[in-house]
């Protein structure tokens, strides 16, 4: 997506909408959070870290957290939020140089993907840096979502550029399922669970209109858990 960190210009915004809002807190982070179990003692990764929504929940579920986000202000929004995690501005297009092989127990890289370019190399680097016996739990825009709002073919891996309600303008990578699977596969991973979330019950009055439309149609996002293959 370039050399310009995108998000930089309404990471304010961001926090804003992702702290209470529908779509990140009674959505993807419980979806991710649970894929990634019983947190405590361990080192987790937050990779496009954002403003620190995730790197927040996990230090309270006793994890220590490292992390980094293209965006220098999200980076700067992560360190006020959790002053005891650590936190760099990184581009994912980079190799993850400052960290070793097999130095973190677990990677969460919620809503990021799609904005990479180079996906199979950014995966690799997080293989690399995860333990034998880690995980790596992702979430991205639900596929089918992607394909109902932009049309033409489900299976063409194009970039698009939407203009989100609050005025972000966006541009990222669609890409059917068959393309993330492959893609993880070809960094070293094997698919363990897939989930296409439900919001949570508890935001069926604070959003009902999207609320309900979550529970009947993938159109939000959807998350997996992979583990490093053994035999790569
Ligand atoms: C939708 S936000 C998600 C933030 C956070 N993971 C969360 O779920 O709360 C996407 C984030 O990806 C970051 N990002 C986009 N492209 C990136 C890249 N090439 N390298 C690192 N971070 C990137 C953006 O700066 C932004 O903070």
């Amino acid at each position: 997506m370039g050399p310009d960190p995108q998000y930089d210009a309404f990471a304010d915004e961001f926090l804003e909408h992702a702290r209470d809002g529908l779509f990140n807190a009674h959505y993807d982070r419980p979806a991710c959070l649970d894929l990634l179990g019983d947190v405590a003692g361990r080192t987790v990764l937050d990779a496009a870290c954002g403003p620190g929504l995730y790197a927040e929940e996990l230090v309270a579920r006793g994890a220590r957290v490292t992390g980094f986000d293209h965006s220098p202000r999200m980076v700067e929004l992560c360190r006020q939020r959790v002053p005891s995690g650590e936190f760099r501005v990184h581009d994912l297009a980079d190799p993850l140089g400052w960290l070793p092989d097999d130095s973190v127990d677990l990677v969460v890289f919620a809503l990021a993907l799609e904005y990479v370019d180079d996906r199979v190399s950014a995966l690799r680097e997080l293989r690399r840096v995860l333990r034998p016996g880690g995980a790596l739990v992702l979430s991205r825009p639900h596929p089918t979502g992607d394909w109902l709002r932009h049309g033409g073919s489900y299976f063409d891996v194009r970039v698009i550029e939407e203009v989100w309600s609050k005025g972000w303008r966006l541009r990222y990578w669609l890409a059917p399922l068959e393309r993330t699977c492959e893609e993880l596969r070809a960094a070293g991973f094997l698919l363990e669970r897939l989930l296409e979330p439900r919001p949570r019950p508890e935001a069926a009055d604070l959003h009902r209109e999207d609320y309900q439309r979550l529970c009947r149609e993938p159109t939000g996002f959807l998350a997996l858990r992979a583990v490093p293959d053994p035999r790569r």
